[in-house]
Formats: structure tokens, C-alpha cells, sequence
């Protein structure tokens, strides 16, 4: 079921659970997510950053996959395909090319800016009945080309986008992109407390799901997580997988060069890595 992030994310917040989005890449990264929330029973949220939608021919390419594969595979489990970290435009131009969800990140602007386009998306996406995420605080890391240092967000800055009325808000804590260093700090638990005393209801978001301990991801749940993003645990078991494969030297056995067996352990590991996280996130059954 093609929906927007909306209901997912009000059910899983008043229920104490999260969602995963899982950053796609190509139709078999899909496919595998998809066909494991069908067969767990679970919301799910595709999330499409910029550089991907780029890769994959564009966003109208990736909502008409989306689609066609829910249709081909009859997937009846909520599904929201996601927009992760727009700019303004690409916000437009997603919506355009039938996502129902997608994240406006003005986090790198001076928080009057962010409130602005925040408003005007709010109202936007009001009309079209298409869910909104934005952001407070950045994220650290590198994804996609894009680089943020990492900040705490304000509790009162998030409480000042809550107001306007998005779906979901992501809030720096601590969380970064892509692998954690040795000597990271952890989540300030204290920050995410304070945010979500202020912003009550709303659905909040933490980004840079890969390698955060799962003690830490079921805190942040019982504190108001309702959305968790997972790209590049999934890209390493991909990449793990496909090495091994090569490695043994399988693709030089028989038909093994053939790209349906080639892949096939490395979507294998993708379908793990999703259930694993959805196992964790406590979203199994939810749909
Ligand atoms: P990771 O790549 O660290 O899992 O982060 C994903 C993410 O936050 C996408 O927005």
C-alpha cells in the first residue's frame, strides 16, 4: 500500500515503537526491503536521498518503481517513499514526481530561514496530503556528498518547527552519518528528553541508525523516537556478502557471473539487516 508517513508515524509514536527508513539504492535494494516488511508484517519507509535519486535516473524513475513493485510483488503493508535531506527544490520536485512523503532539511540555515521554507512546505504538503519531516540541528557525518558537523539541537527550536505543523521532526542529538568513531559520546539522552517535553506528540527522528547500540535505540524509542534511518548498515552487508561471494570464487563456477546469482547473497543480507533493525525497532506486526 503506497501511502504517505503520516499514519505509520502517529500509530508507532502512541505505540512505543519505531519505523525504519531504509535508504534505497536500486530495484533490488527494494525489493528486498520491501519484501521483508511484507513478510514481517510491517510499516516501512523507503527513504531516497538526492545523490540516489540522481543514480536511479531521477525521482520520477524511483516513485514509478516504487509503485510498479508494490503492485508486482502485492505488497499490502504501508509503504511511504521518502524524500531524505531536500533542499527546497527537490522537495518540488519529489512531490511532482509522486512521493507522499519528504524532508526538508534547512538545518544548515539560520533557524528564521528554516522556519520560512519549513512554513511554506508545511502548507504545501498540507494540500497534497504529503508528509513532512524536517530538521534541527545537524547531523553529523558525510552522506551522499553532504557533510554536517554534528550539533545538539535546541529544544526550543524544535519546539518552534513542531509548531508549524510538520509530520516528523529530526533533532540532532549526537547521532551522526555513517560508521561511529571509537571515541564517540553516545546520544545526549538529556537533549532528547527536553525536545520531546516540548514538541509532546510529535514523531521525532533519529538519523545515523547504523552501529548505535541497541540499548541506546530502545532508550530513544521510549523517549519519543518514532522514526529510525538506516543506510549504511545495509550498504556494508551488502558489499560484505557480495565479497564473500566473489571471493569463493562462485561467479566463476557454472553460471555464477550471471547478475540474479551474483546479487542474490547480497540481497540476502540486505533482507537481515531490515530484520534485524525492524525486530529492534519493535515495529514487527505493526501494520
Ligand atoms: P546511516 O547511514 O548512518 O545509517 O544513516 C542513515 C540516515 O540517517 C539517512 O538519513
Amino acid at each position: 500500500m503506497y501511502v504517505s508517513a503520516k499514519n505509520m508515524l502517529i500509530k508507532a509514536k502512541a505505540g512505543h515503537y519505531a519505523v525504519p527508513q531504509i535508504n534505497i539504492n536500486n530495484l533490488e535494494w527494494t525489493k528486498a526491503a520491501l519484501q521483508t516488511a511484507q513478510e514481517l508484517n510491517a510499516p516501512i519507509i523507503l527513504g531516497v536521498s538526492e545523490g540516489a535519486g540522481k543514480y536511479m535516473c531521477g525521482f520520477q524513475t524511483v516513485a514509478d518503481m516504487v509503485k510498479a513493485i508494490i503492485e508486482g510483488l502485492g505488497i499490502t503493508v504501508p509503504v511511504a517513499l521518502h524524500l531524505d535531506h531536500g533542499s527546497y527544490d527537490a522537495c518540488y520536485a519529489c512531490m511532482d514526481a509522486g512521493f507522499l512523503s519528504v524532508m526538508f532539511d534547512g538545518s544548515h540555515y539560520p533557524i528564521e530561514e528554516n522556519i520560512e521554507e519549513t512554513r511554506e512546505l508545511v502548507r504545501v504538503t498540507g494540500e497534497r496530503g504529503i508528509s513532512l519531516e524536517a530538521e534541527v540541528g545537524s547531523i553529523g557525518g558525510e552522506e551522499d556528498g553532504v557533510v554536517g558537523a554534528g550539533e545538539v539541537a535546541d529544544p526550543a527550536e524544535c519546539k518552534q518547527i513542531a509548531d508549524l505543523g510538520v509530520t516528523m521532526l529530526a533533532a540532532g542529538i549526537g547521532n551522526i552519518h555513517g560508521k561511529y568513531p571509537e571515541n564517540w559520546a553516545g546520544l545526549d539522552f538529556g537533549a532528547l528528553e527536553a525536545i520531546q517535553e516540548l514538541t509532546g506528540e510529535m514523531p521525532l527522528v533519529l538519523h545515523g541508525g547504523t552501529g548505535i547500540p541497541e540499548e541506546m535505540i530502545r532508550r530513544a524509542i521510549e523517549l519519543g523516537v518514532s522514526k529510525i534511518n538506516v543506510n549504511t548498515e545495509c550498504q556494508l552487508a551488502f558489499a560484505a556478502a557480495t565479497r564473500g561471494y566473489i571471493e569463493a570464487g562462485k561467479d566463476l563456477q557454472g553460471k555464477g557471473f550471471d547478475p540474479r546469482k551474483l546479487l542474490a547473497p547480497g540481497v540476502e543480507a540486505i533482507k537481515a539487516a531490515v530484520k534485524e533493525k525492524m525486530t529492534l525497532f519493535g515495529c514487527v506486526g505493526k501494520a
